[in-house]
């Protein structure tokens, strides 16, 4: 942060309101900003921290037809369950408000009106999908018909959820519609775009010049976006769902979504400051970094910027994006429609009082720089070898060491009592302080994370080497200074980890008698009175003569029945996956391969044959060596099917086989010829066999 800044406006994705919050929102854009936003606040720096739903766009139509009710009832609900969620697990927002609210509606269209006043928009027809007997436009995701690629009959217009392609409506086979099952037709329809291309020059400057600082990721998404060259993108659709286009001739549109959403962050802002929000958005004075996931870039760094800029009027621009990658579950990409992921109101529920666990391990596992992965194992690790074997030990041990040898007074020490030891820990912690703070101005969560613990480490090091429970008979003196430097350390860790940790810190400074101390508490944004950040590093936070409280454990361990019905669980969700995966792959064939003639057919020499030997090919788990008697001659076939059939299954079998292949070799064998095998699209087989044994070497056409 080179500049001076007033005010710092920090905004998270606002997620859609159609499901449930899950550890991988968290891990990308919550946890992060929170841990943020708390650093910022804890300096004493004006911090707002926007969020809220985002409730409009085609996917919550779904689900509410799906259901059978409506968008509104759908976010109704959706909006509940993630305010309440995001509130229980401690992410601090200034505001969590919601885009189908009166003041985001009348933002949003006055946005678009004076962009459209302002002939900052090019309108343009062209045709679209359109349903004649529901007399609606359809969006790509309300196209339904048969991937091209993979045969799934349950693709949509704009991707095929089984085999990943993406696709445009025009390649689904039988398309159809959602609404009415019928065949869309086209139609002309007349949308007003955003000419992105014209603000290529600026974006350019502004970012690929202007921000080398920001995150490679981020960076190289924005440059090869901008490379590639912008084109015109349409805000409006065709839609009954969504913030009405506020011009006469405009019926059944409303704004893109992708239009009205971060203008919630606006709106949101208004909302919570109807007089100020103002000189939070239009003043240079304000610092602007929206926290979001890899997905969000190019609307955060490319469009949003760029209706910012055609508003003018002063708006600011995101002074850094840090977007993060993405957090796979136990191995697999994290799926609401699969359920594989875990969703944080049931975390909340079967871990209560374990906020601290969760936003401890997503923090240290970050995606930052690439993927990464949530196994419930590495949880329970960091929790109990970390979490409580180092901070939360060290805290017990200070804390009962002093009610034990000083009736919970803190004790006294003089300067001359240092011993090179001590003055070694005192010189580390500055150190400590120093990365600290550097990783965390620079977004760097996973390090700065890591430095808290460190200072953890440090304590419970330095408390088991200086071994005061051996001292304290022969030389109390010294285990006071031990206990005063521990006590101060515990102090220290309070505030370190309160951006991370808070509800184990606000713990830890009650049991301190710590956030009592008047002057060294946060003046006003942190409702809970927690103690400044610029106390850390110092030695006289507890003062000789304070009383400390009772001490209490601060985490406690996980046992590995609790892991193990976590993981039984989404073992459980695997297999109910991978059954209903097989279903459907069983009532869906493969499609058919295109034409053939007889006389194709009729180069392959298809027999019988019986299976004389068969053994595993060594160090292979799929091939099998079978000798054949093929009534001509006997040979030998190699065959991927071990994962099937055993030797013995194989032994005296009758099968098909097609003779004149081409040999080849095989893990040094000899392969002549292949047997016949139904497999279906699971990767399934069974060998075939004539309904009859007959003789070997029959002829089969
Ligand atoms: N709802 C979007 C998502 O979950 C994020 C919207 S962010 C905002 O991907 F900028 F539009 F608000
Ligand atoms: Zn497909």
């Amino acid at each position: 942060m080179e500049k001076n800044y007033k005010r710092h406006l920090i905004t998270a994705a606002l997620p859609y309101a159609n499901g449930s919050v899950h550890i991988g929102h968290l891990a990308g854009v919550y946890v992060p900003a929170d841990i943020y936003v708390r650093f910022l606040r804890l300096k004493g720096e004006d911090v707002l921290f926007i969020c809220g739903s985002d409730e409009h766009g085609v996917p919550i139509t779904f689900k509410a037809k799906d259901l059978g009710c409506s968008p509104q009832e759908i976010v109704d609900k959706y909006h509940a369950i993630i305010k309440d969620s995001f509130n229980r697990f401690g992410i601090s927002f200034s505001i969590y408000s919601r885009t189908s609210s009166k003041i985001h509606a009348e933002t949003a269209s006055e946005f678009f009106k004076k962009l459209y006043d302002e002939g900052k928009f090019i309108e343009r027809e062209s045709e679209q999908f359109y349903d004649p007997s529901a007399q609606v436009f359809l969006a790509d995701r309300y196209i339904m018909g048969t991937c091209p690629k993979c045969g799934n009959d349950k693709a949509y217009g704009d991707q095929c959820e089984k085999c990943g392609s993406t696709l445009s409506p025009e390649e689904l086979i039988d398309p159809h519609s959602r609404l009415s099952g019928e065949k869309p037709v086209k139609k002309m329809t007349r949308h007003w775009y955003l000419p992105l291309d014209k603000y290529e020059g600026w974006l350019k400057e502004w970012i690929i010049d202007g921000h080398k600082e920001w995150k490679t990721n981020v960076y190289g998404q924005c440059k090869s976006w901008i490379d590639g060259g912008l084109k015109p993108r349409a805000v409006t659709r065709d839609l009954d769902w969504g913030v009405p286009v506020p011009l006469e001739d405009a019926k059944g549109k409303v704004l893109y979504v992708w239009f009205d959403a971060p203008i919630g962050y606006i709106s949101n802002t208004r909302e919570l400051l109807p007089d100020d929000w103002e000189k939070w958005w239009k003043s240079p004075d304000t610092r602007m970094i929206h926290f979001i996931g890899k997905d969000n870039i190019v609307f955060h760094c490319i469009v949003f910027p760029s209706m910012l800029k055609a508003y003018g009027d002063g708006y600011i621009l995101p002074e850094n994006v840090p977007a993060n990658e993405f957090l796979n579950l136990e191995g697999d990409k994290i799926s609401t429609s699969r359920n594989w992921a875990i969703w944080l109101e049931e975390y909340l529920d079967q871990f209560p009082g374990q906020q601290d666990v969760m936003r401890y391990v997503l923090c240290a596992n970050a995606p930052e720089t690439k993927d990464n992965d949530f196994t419930w194992k590495d949880f329970q690790a960091r929790n109990n070898s970390e979490l409580v074997a180092i901070y939360g030990n060290f805290v017990n041990r200070a804390l009962v060491l002093t009610n034990k040898y000083f009736e919970g007074v803190v004790p006294g020490y003089a300067e001359e009592d240092l011993t090179p030891e001590d003055r070694k820990l005192m010189e580390t912690v500055p150190e400590i302080v120093a990365n600290l703070n550097n990783c965390l101005e620079h977004f760097k969560f996973r390090d700065a994370i890591k430095e808290a613990m460190n200072l953890a480490r440090l304590g419970n090091k330095y408390l088991t080497e200086t071994e005061p429970w051996k001292v304290f008979k022969t030389d109390p003196k010294r285990v006071a200074v031990i206990l005063n430097l521990c006590l101060q350390i515990c102090a220290n860790l309070s505030i370190a980890f309160e951006p991370f940790c808070p509800f184990s810190s606000k713990k830890l400074q009650a049991m301190l008698s710590l956030a009592q101390k008047k002057d060294e508490v946060c003046p006003q944004s942190v409702p809970e009175g927690l103690v400044k950040w610029e106390n850390l590093g110092r030695w006289d936070l507890m003062k000789e003569g304070d009383r400390i409280g009772t001490p209490e454990l601060l985490f406690s361990k996980i046992e590995d029945e609790t892991i193990q019905a976590q993981t039984d669980r989404l073992a459980r969700i695997k297999k109910e996956n991978e059954e209903k995966a097989a279903a459907e792959a069983a009532s869906h064939p493969e499609p058919l391969a295109p034409e053939c003639t007889i006389d194709d057919f009729a180069k392959m020499d298809i027999r019988t044959a019986t299976v004389l030997q068969a053994e595993a090919v060594p160090k292979t788990d799929k091939l099998l060596k079978l000798t054949i008697d093929t009534g001509v001659d006997q040979r030998v076939i190699v065959s991927g099917i071990a994962e099937y059939y055993t030797p013995e299954d194989m032994l005296g079998k009758q099968i098909c086989i097609l003779a004149n292949l081409k040999p080849r070799k095989i893990r040094g064998i000899e392969s002549n010829g292949m047997i016949l095998m139904a497999k279906d699209v699971t990767g399934k087989m069974r060998f075939i066999t004539p309904q009859e044994v007959m003789p070997n070497g029959a002829k089969i056409g």
